[in-house]
Parts: structure tokens; sequence; C-alpha cells
């Protein structure tokens, strides 16, 4: 299935430059601390659920990585290709209330067993590095990517290695919505230059009386194996963030 979705990037790249109007995530140090438009469970101060970092020019950020987007079940992640990103980067991803989801097609360089799995999305990747100082030219480059099969909603950072020593970059496959067209492949976006995390608290769920906890298993960022989360998700009919401590779910 995922293999025809690579099959099938051909057919989408028109999708891959996602632009949206709506205002984009932000930060500000003021006197009593950080202010922002994040939405809970997720701050800048230090007894934030989910804490993350406000730049000195008002990004937000995990570790060095500027944080897009946060929504009801992920983290988005300005993550453009680089070609002299060491793969460790990748460790710094995943925390104590986030991961690297499998959702993510990771595009790697230097690895000890190259497999020609995405000669498509090389070439592809190859248009938008542009004049990029690295070789990243053609077969030679030996791009790799990594898929992940499991099932799990996050990335085994252990299964990924394969001795590889670049992070190239990474692609975040959206399958899209199955109900509105069953024919697979033709609402396929790609999400170029992002990376996404998946989010949980840890805790008994805590969530609005019109919400579904939602069990998440979230890795261990200390490789200590799974580690059992929640979200909450507001019900068909309802929006909002669907904490109990904080907008719960309203109709409509
Ligand atoms: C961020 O995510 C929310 C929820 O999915 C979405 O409505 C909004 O348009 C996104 N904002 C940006 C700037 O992409
Ligand atoms: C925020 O910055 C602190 C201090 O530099 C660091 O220890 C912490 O890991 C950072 N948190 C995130 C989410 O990047
Ligand atoms: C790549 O990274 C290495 C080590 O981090 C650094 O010494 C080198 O200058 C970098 N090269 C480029 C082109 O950024
Ligand atoms: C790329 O792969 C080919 C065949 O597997 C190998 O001969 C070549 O050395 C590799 N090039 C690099 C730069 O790793
Ligand atoms: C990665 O390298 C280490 C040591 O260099 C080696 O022991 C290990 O077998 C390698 N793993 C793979 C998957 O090639
Ligand atoms: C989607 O597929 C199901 C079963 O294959 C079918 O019952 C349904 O009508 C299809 N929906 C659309 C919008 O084509
Ligand atoms: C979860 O609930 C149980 C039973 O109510 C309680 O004993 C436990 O301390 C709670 N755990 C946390 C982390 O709040
Ligand atoms: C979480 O892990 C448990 C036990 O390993 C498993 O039974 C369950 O299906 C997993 N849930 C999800 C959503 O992956």
């Amino acid at each position: 299935m995922i293999h025809l979705i690579f099959f099938l990037i051909f057919l989408v790249i028109v999708t891959s430059s996602v632009s949206s109007s709506s205002s984009p995530l932000s930060c500000k140090q003021e006197s009593g601390g950080f202010s922002s438009n994040l939405p809970y469970p997720f701050g800048l101060g230090e007894k934030s659920e989910i804490k993350l970092n406000c730049s000195k020019i008002g990004e937000i950020k995990i570790g060095e990585f500027v944080v897009k987007n946060v929504t009801s079940n992920k983290i988005l992640i300005h993550f453009p290709a680089n070609c002299n990103r060491s793969f460790d980067k990748l460790n710094n991803l995943y925390g104590k209330n986030f991961g690297v989801s499998s959702r993510n097609s990771l595009l790697l360089q230097g690895c000890q067993s190259p497999s020609s799995k995405c000669l498509i999305l090389s070439s592809l990747i190859e248009n938008r590095l542009g004049s990029q100082s690295c070789d990243i030219s053609g077969l030679s480059s030996n791009i790799t990517c990594y898929i992940d099969e499991s099932g799990f909603e996050f990335l085994d950072i252990e299964k990924v290695g394969n001795n590889c020593s670049t992070l190239l970059s990474s692609v975040v496959v959206d399958a899209g919505n199955k109900k509105v067209d069953n024919n697979s492949g033709t609402d396929v976006a790609l999400n170029f230059n992002t990376l996404e995390l998946g989010w949980w608290l840890v805790g008994n769920c805590s969530c609005h009386f019109n919400a579904d906890c939602v069990i998440v298993n979230g890795t261990d960022p200390h490789g200590g194996g799974m580690v059992r989360g929640y979200r909450c998700q507001c019900r068909h009919g309802f929006t909002g963030d669907g904490f109990a401590a904080a907008t719960g779910c309203r109709a409509g």
C-alpha cells in the first residue's frame, strides 16, 4: 500500500507546497513570561503540560527546529532538506510527550545498505534542493528512504538506523480522507520539508465529557520502550481541544 503511494507521487506533486491562510504560530517574551497562540496542552511556561521553547525572533521551537503548527494529534516541524544533517538529530525529536510519527518518510544518505525504494522521491527532492552544496545528483548519491510499516504510531529509531550518516529530509505522506474519495491515490498529499511528531499526555485520562480518550502508545525518549499516554478527541459534532482542564468540546 505504501509503495503504491510512492508510485503515485508523480501524480500529486502539485499538492506539495501547502500554504495556509490561517495565522502561523508565534510567541513573544514579555515581562511576566511568554505569550503565544499555542493551544492547550502546549505552552511555553514551566508548568505547561507540553513545554515548547520560544526563540528570540518569536518562533516556537523544539530543539533547533521551528514548529509550524500543532493540531489535536500532531506537531508539524519545519524540516528543510539539508545534506549535512547528522542522523543523530532525530534523537532530539523524541521527548517526554512527543515522538517522531511513523507517517514520515525519512530521506537518508550514507547508509550501509542503501535501498532503491525511493528513486522517484529522490529525483523530486533533487529538484527542490536547488543549488545546495551537496552531491545528490542521480543515483551516485544513494538516497535511501525509510518507510515504517510496523503499524505503530511512532518510528522506532533503532529500526531506522541501518547506520545511515545523514538525515536529508522528511516527507509526510498524508493518505487523506478515504471517506471523501475511495479511489486510493488521488487524494494523497505530500508535505515536503516537514516532519510530523505525534504527542500525548501521561497520567489518567482527563477529557471533557463530550470527548473520547484516545490511548497512545508513546515512546520513551531514553529507549525504555513504550509509554502509555493519551489524547482527548471531541466526539463527532463537537469541536475544541477536548480536555477537561481547557476549553473542552462545544457543539458545532
Ligand atoms: C494549524 O492546524 C489547524 C488545525 O488542524 C488548522 O486549522 C490551521 O489551518 C493550521 N494553521 C496553519 C498555519 O497551517
Ligand atoms: C527548551 O530549551 C531548554 C534549554 O535550552 C532545553 O533544555 C529544552 O530541551 C528545550 N525544549 C524543547 C522542547 O526544545
Ligand atoms: C557540515 O557539518 C560539519 C560538522 O557538523 C561542518 O564541519 C561543516 O562545515 C558542514 N558543512 C556545510 C557545508 O555546512
Ligand atoms: C552507491 O551505491 C552503489 C551500488 O550499491 C555503490 O557502488 C556506490 O559506492 C554507492 N555510492 C555511495 C556514494 O555510497
Ligand atoms: C552498524 O554499525 C555497527 C558498528 O559500526 C555494527 O555493529 C552494526 O552491525 C551495524 N548495523 C547495521 C544494521 O548495519
Ligand atoms: C467507497 O467504497 C465503499 C465500499 O467499497 C462503497 O460502499 C462506497 O459507496 C464508496 N464510496 C464512494 C464515495 O465511492
Ligand atoms: C490515576 O487514577 C488512579 C485511580 O483513581 C489513582 O490511584 C492514580 O494515582 C492516578 N494516577 C495519576 C498519575 O494521576
Ligand atoms: C498499544 O499497545 C498495546 C500493547 O502493546 C496494544 O495492544 C495496542 O493495540 C496498542 N495500541 C495502538 C493504538 O497501537
